[in-house]
């Protein structure tokens, strides 16, 4: 069984992600903050298509206004969480951790580039 896949790195940044097979399981490599980060496509929880179909979204934070009201703020960095769309766990792009339980996370892909092409590895 091949224990490594090939993909065109243009063609990631492209599309934004790309899914492949590696070593027969299923993984999306994302491409972010320009570089590239990869993960199997299956979610901790229930096993959902976490990468695939996840959403991307900014983090959402709080400060206090002169009131002491939350103000809703979207923190610096982009697009870096990733809702999972069975049950809306949500993951940072950047290592796969869960945000609201940092001993899980999502199975991490070698990622290396070779030339025009990106070599992701399990
Ligand atoms: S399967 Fe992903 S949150 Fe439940």
């Amino acid at each position: 069984m091949e224990t490594q896949t090939r993909v065109s790195a243009a063609e990631v940044r492209e599309e934004g992600r790309l899914r492949v097979t590696v070593s027969g399981q299923p993984v999306v490599v994302f491409d972010f903050q320009g570089g590239f980060v990869a993960y199997v496509d299956v979610c901790p929880h229930q096993g959902g298509p976490v990468c695939s179909d996840g959403s991307l979204h900014p983090f959402l934070t709080a400060e206090l206004d002169e009131a002491g009201r939350a103000v809703d703020t979207w923190a610096p960095g982009g697009e870096r969480v990733l809702a999972c769309p069975w049950h809306g766990w949500e993951f940072w792009l950047e290592d796969g951790v869960l945000i609201a339980d940092p001993t899980k996370r999502l199975r991490r892909v070698s990622v290396t580039m070779d030339g025009d092409d990106l070599v992701l590895a399990l």
